[in-house]
C-alpha cells in the first residue's frame, strides 16, 4: 500500500503544477479514468483474500476521495483565477473624469446666414436656391450682360468651360426663379459665390444673400427702407451710418451700392437698384405693370462688421482659436 500514497503524491504535485483547466481534467484520467492506476488497484481487489479486501479496499477509496477532493479544489482554484484575470482585464475606473467630446459650435459666417435669413423671414421673403456652377447666360447674358460687355470683366471669373463659370453672384437665381414663377414674389437666395480675389475684404469663395422683390408698386424707396430695416435689425442699433452711392449695375437701373461706416472710412456691403426692363423682359415678365428692387449683400462683409473682425480672411483658416470666440 505505499504504492497507494505514491500515488496520491504524486497526484497532489501534479494538480498543483497545473495552470489550465482541460490540462487538469485531461490528468485526472490518469487517476481515475478506466486505464488509470486507481481504477487498476481497485480492479486488483479481487485477488486479495477475503480477509485483506475489506482493508485494502477501504484505503484506496479514502485516497480515491482524496485524489477526487484535490481535483476539485484545483478546478475552483484555476477558475477563481480566470474570473479575477477577466475582471482586472475589464476594470473601468469609475473615479476617472470623462474624456468628454468638446461642444461643436457653428461658424461666424453660418451665424452671420441663418440670422439674415430669420430676419428677411420676419420681412415676408421666402428663400430659393440656385446651382454654383452655373451656365454663362444665367450668370451674365440673362442678366443684360451681353457676350463681349465690358461689365464681365468687372467680376474676376473662375470658368469651368466656356460655357460654365463657377457663379460669381447669387444675381442669376433672380433669372432662375422669375422664369418660374409670375409676381407677385419676395424672395432672398443665400449661397456661395466665387471671384478671383484675395486680400483683407475680398477672399475667392464667399457668401451674398440675392433679394427680389417683384410686385405692381414697388420703389427704390421700398428697397432702402427693407435694407435699412434688416440692417438695424441685424445690428441691434438705431443710429448705424449706411450709405446708399449710385453706381452701375447692367441689371438694375437706377443702382447704388451700400456701405456702412468701417473704421474711419466705409466698407461696401452689397450693390442694389431697380431691376432692369431688360432682365423682366428676358422672362416675360411685362415691365409695363411690374416694378422690382433687387440686392446682393455680401455675407462675410456683414459678419466683418458685426463681429469687428479686420481682415475676412481669418473666416476662413480654420483656426480653432479664432473661430472658438464666436460661441
Ligand atoms: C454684385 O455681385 C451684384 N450681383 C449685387 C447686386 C444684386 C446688385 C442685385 C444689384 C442688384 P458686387 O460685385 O458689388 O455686386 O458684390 C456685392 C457684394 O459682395 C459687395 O458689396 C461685397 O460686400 C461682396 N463681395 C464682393 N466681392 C467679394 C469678395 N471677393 N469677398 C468677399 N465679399 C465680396
Amino acid at each position: 500500500m505505499e504504492q497507494l500514497q505514491q500515488i496520491l503524491d504524486q497526484a497532489l504535485q501534479q494538480f498543483a503544477a497545473i495552470g489550465d483547466e482541460t490540462e487538469l481534467e485531461q490528468v485526472k484520467a490518469k487517476y481515475l479514468g478506466k486505464e488509470g492506476s486507481l481504477t487498476a488497484l481497485l480492479k486488483g481487489l479481487g485477488k486479495l483474500s477475503a480477509e485483506e479486501r475489506p482493508a485494502a479496499g477501504a484505503r484506496i477509496n479514502q485516497v480515491k476521495q482524496s485524489i477526487e477532493a484535490a481535483l476539485q479544489q484545483r478546478r475552483d482554484a484555476l477558475q477563481q483565477n480566470k474570473l479575477a484575470q477577466k475582471l482586472a482585464a475589464e476594470a473601468l475606473d469609475v473615479t476617472l473624469p470623462g474624456r468628454g467630446l468638446g461642444t461643436g459650435g457653428l461658424h461666424p459666417v453660418t451665424r452671420t446666414l441663418e440670422r439674415i435669413e430669420q430676419l428677411f423671414h420676419s420681412l415676408g421673403f421666402a428663400t430659393a436656391f440656385g446651382p454654383e456652377i452655373e451656365s454663362d447666360f444665367y450668370n451674365f447674358t440673362a442678366l443684360n450682360i451681353p457676350e463681349n460687355h465690358p461689365a464681365r470683366a468687372m467680376h474676376d471669373t473662375f470658368y469651368i468651360d466656356p460655357q460654365h463659370v463657377l457663379r460669381t453672384h447669387t444675381s442669376p437665381v433672380q433669372v432662375r426663379y422669375m422664369e418660374a414663377h409670375q409676381p407677385p414674389l419676395k424672395i432672398i437666395s443665400p449661397g456661395r459665390v466665387y471671384r478671383f480675389d484675395s486680400d483683407a475684404t475680398h477672399s475667392p469663395m464667399f457668401h451674398q444673400v440675392e433679394g427680389l422683390w417683384v410686385d405692381e408698386e414697388i420703389s427704390f424707396a421700398n428697397l432702402k427702407g427693407v435694407v435699412q430695416d434688416f440692417l438695424q435689425r441685424f445690428f441691434e442699433r438705431d443710429d448705424l451710418r449706411v450709405r446708399f452711392r449710385p453706381s452701375f449695375f447692367p441689371f438694375t437701373e437706377p443702382s447704388a451700392e451700400m456701405d456702412m461706416s468701417w473704421k474711419d472710412g466705409w466698407l461696401e456691403i452689397g450693390g442694389c437698384g431697380m431691376v432692369h426692363p431688360n432682365v423682366l423682359k428676358h422672362v416675360n415678365i411685362d415691365s409695363e405693370k411690374y416694378l422690382g428692387f433687387a440686392f446682393g449683400l455680401g455675407v462675410e462683409r456683414l459678419a466683418m462688421l458685426r463681429y469687428g473682425v479686420n481682415d475676412l480672411r481669418l473666416f476662413y483658416e480654420s483656426d480653432l482659436r479664432f473661430l472658438k470666440q464666436f460661441n
